[in-house]
């Protein structure tokens, strides 16, 4: 099968890690896909993340605004488009509201992926076989394993104990997409990945959130101690090693991707507070930091073994932590507006509502 004549369908891909995928697969395959970008534009959705993909791939590329559970439009692109490969990374994505509103978070992480594998499953099994070469990636993440307490990792088939709301829908989805693997023999796969930062994450998140506070010259809010500890992996490493999973990897099959990169919250705060400063000349240093109240539920430490994705699809992280750190904060300084763009009305009543300030 010519790889290159596959059509995408990605729901969630106007967010952080599906923008970045796209972007990806534009670059690596250019006008040999369709990609059709299913997203509802919540809070973290921004269409204009794609705005260059839309202006030099516009014959190849289509955008539809509208939410993971609405069956008509399903149907339709399901009917109209046939794709090869369903890649679901549409997601509420942040804890801190999933403890505030969980059902959000039930309604599109955990409903949402239903309503995805059943239209699959609706429009390429017949006669209780598969259409060959249809492939649905299921979008996960390192906290469906809940709290790392020991000096153990977490491998694929360690059990699932997930702490907060955001993360036990995400868990669920994963056992539903898993029951699509036993019952029908679904050619679904599942990533989990560790914590993403990169180019186009929304500033709610640790990383973006400290550079654009250090250069607006505002306290940096770090939960409990600081000394939570997270893997973390360049967004860059993580849509490679999901292509790599579309092309390579066995049908029903869970991979871990991380980054190797542990290291803890205020650590990661001291690199960025230096990296701004330097690139702009800044006075800032490391009094903005303010220790606020933990979050409830706090998981301490996430840590993932990888052996299976680098052994079997020979996948490693590319990008040294320090390079990505440096590539990452030039870009959020470079692309300023957007940072600025991102921090509306919304985000400003948000951030109040979380650190008082
Ligand atoms: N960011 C990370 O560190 C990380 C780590 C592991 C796993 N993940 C997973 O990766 C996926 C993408 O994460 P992200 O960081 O890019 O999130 P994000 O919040 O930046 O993007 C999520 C996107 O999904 C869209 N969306 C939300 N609800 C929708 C709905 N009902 N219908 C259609 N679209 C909807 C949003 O508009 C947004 O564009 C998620 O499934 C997340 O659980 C993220």
């Amino acid at each position: 099968m010519n790889i290159n004549k596959n059509t995408y369908f990605i729901t969630g891909g106007a967010g952080f890690i599906g923008s970045n995928f796209i972007r990806f697969l534009f670059k690596r395959y250019g006008n040999g896909i369709r990609v059709i970008n299913l997203d509802k534009l919540t809070y973290a959705g921004n269409e204009n993340n794609l705005s260059d993909i839309e202006k030099d791939f516009h014959d190849n590329y289509k955008f539809i605004k509208v939410d993971i559970t609405d069956d008509v439009t399903l149907s339709e692109i399901f009917k109209k488009y046939s794709p090869d490969i369903i890649v679901n990374f549409a997601a509420e994505s942040h804890v801190d509201r999933s403890i505030k509103s969980p059902e959000n978070f039930i309604q599109t992480n955990t409903f949402g992926v239903f309503k995805l594998l059943e239209h699959f499953k609706d429009n390429f099994y017949k006669d209780e076989k598969w259409i060959p070469n249809k492939r649905f990636i299921q979008i996960s993440t390192d906290e469906v394993y809940g709290e790392t307490k020991n000096k153990e990792s977490f491998s694929e088939v360690s059990p699932l104990f997930p702490s907060s709301p955001y993360a036990a829908s995400k868990a669920s989805a994963d056992l539903l997409a898993y029951s699509f693997v036993r019952t029908f023999k679904a050619p679904v796969i599942i990533t989990r990945s560790s914590n993403n930062f990169g180019p186009y994450q929304y500033p709610e998140k640790l990383i973006p959130l400290i550079v654009n506070n250090c250069l607006n010259k505002k306290p940096i809010p770090i939960y409990g101690d600081g000394g939570n500890i997270r893997d973390w992996l360049y967004v860059e490493d993580n849509v490679r090693a999901i292509d790599i999973i579309i092309n390579r990897g066995k049908s029903g099959e869970i991979y871990n991707i991380g980054g190797g990169n542990e290291i803890s919250n205020i650590a990661i705060a001291k690199i960025i507070i230096d990296l701004v400063k330097n690139y702009t000349n800044s006075d800032i240093d490391y009094s903005l930091i303010r220790f606020v109240k933990d979050r409830k539920g706090h998981d301490k430490r996430y840590s993932l073994k990888t052996d299976k994705i680098r052994s079997l699809l020979n996948w490693k992280p590319e990008t040294e932590l320090k390079t990505a750190l440096e590539r990452t904060v030039r870009w959020y300084i470079d692309n300023r507006k957007w940072l600025e763009n991102s921090t509306d009305k919304e985000y400003n009543l948000y951030y109040k509502d979380t650190y008082g300030e």
